[in-house]
């Protein structure tokens, strides 16, 4: 039985309200169903504005880390829309992790959630270590994509899918990754080598229904990648 799990949360749901209205009843349910004592900490993406403010200030002459902390600003904006949204949450973002670690969400029946936290990696970094801290014992990474791909589906289309994939094999995929500003990656390198080290177990799944999180977290079913 999963006891503390850490969601991370593709920015594509926060372009519209009723895609955050979906995800945060889904979320709900989860935390209001677990009387069986379930953390839950939620990490949200920076999505389309994250890579639209990006670009801008590429365009205006910015470097990786100025970008970096324009990412980081939207993904804590996402963080604040989600929160807007949800009945159990704690009422601010978390900014960094000891400061989620040190909450108590099963006895306050409370989601943590959380944005980006440092320049030079993605918020599947940020739930990765997150996972780690909290010595969670699931991660979900909830994106768009049905699960890890030998290549990037969306550009090859024949690209063979991974049901399950070991935390190495799941490195040397991402190593050859670029890790720029706003880069659409399906984990980025950084937290391949978290989830190597740590031994998460980690599910990365497609979230167009977020009730196919529910079945993950509650009855370990799924159709994405399974990590480990
Ligand atoms: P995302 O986590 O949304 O990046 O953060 P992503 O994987 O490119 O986007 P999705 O998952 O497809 O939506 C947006 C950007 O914010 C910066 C990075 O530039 C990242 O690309 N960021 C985010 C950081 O620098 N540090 C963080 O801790 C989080």
């Amino acid at each position: 039985m999963v006891k503390r799990v850490v969601i991370s949360l593709g920015g594509f749901y926060f372009d519209d309200a009723a895609r955050i209205k979906r995800i945060a009843a889904a979320l709900d349910e989860l935390a209001e169903s677990s009387s069986r004592g379930l953390g839950l900490y939620v990490v949200t993406g920076g999505g389309v504005l994250a890579r639209q403010c990006i670009s801008i200030a590429r365009e205006l002459g910015a470097n990786e880390a100025v970008c970096d902390y324009i990412g980081i600003a939207i993904t804590r904006v996402n963080a604040r829309l989600l929160i807007s949204a949800l009945r159990n949450a704690y009422p601010e973002p978390f900014y960094d992790y000891d400061e989620v670690a040190a909450v108590r969400t099963v006895e306050d029946g409370k989601i943590a959630v959380m944005g980006g936290v440092t320049p030079g990696y993605t918020t599947d970094a940020v739930s990765a270590l997150l996972a780690e801290y909290i010595n969670a014992d699931l991660l979900l990474n909830v994106t768009t994509v049905d699960g890890v791909y030998e290549a990037d589906p969306r550009k090859y289309p024949g690209a063979r899918k991974y049901d399950r994939i070991t935390p190495g094999e799941l490195v040397r995929l991402t190593a050859r990754e670029e890790l720029k500003a706003g880069s659409r990656i399906i984990i980025d390198p950084f937290a391949a080598k978290i989830i190597e080290r740590s031994r998460i177990r980690t599910i990365v799944l497609d979230g167009s229904n977020p009730r196919d999180i529910i079945d993950a977290v509650v009855h370990g079913r799924h159709h994405g990648t399974e990590i480990g």
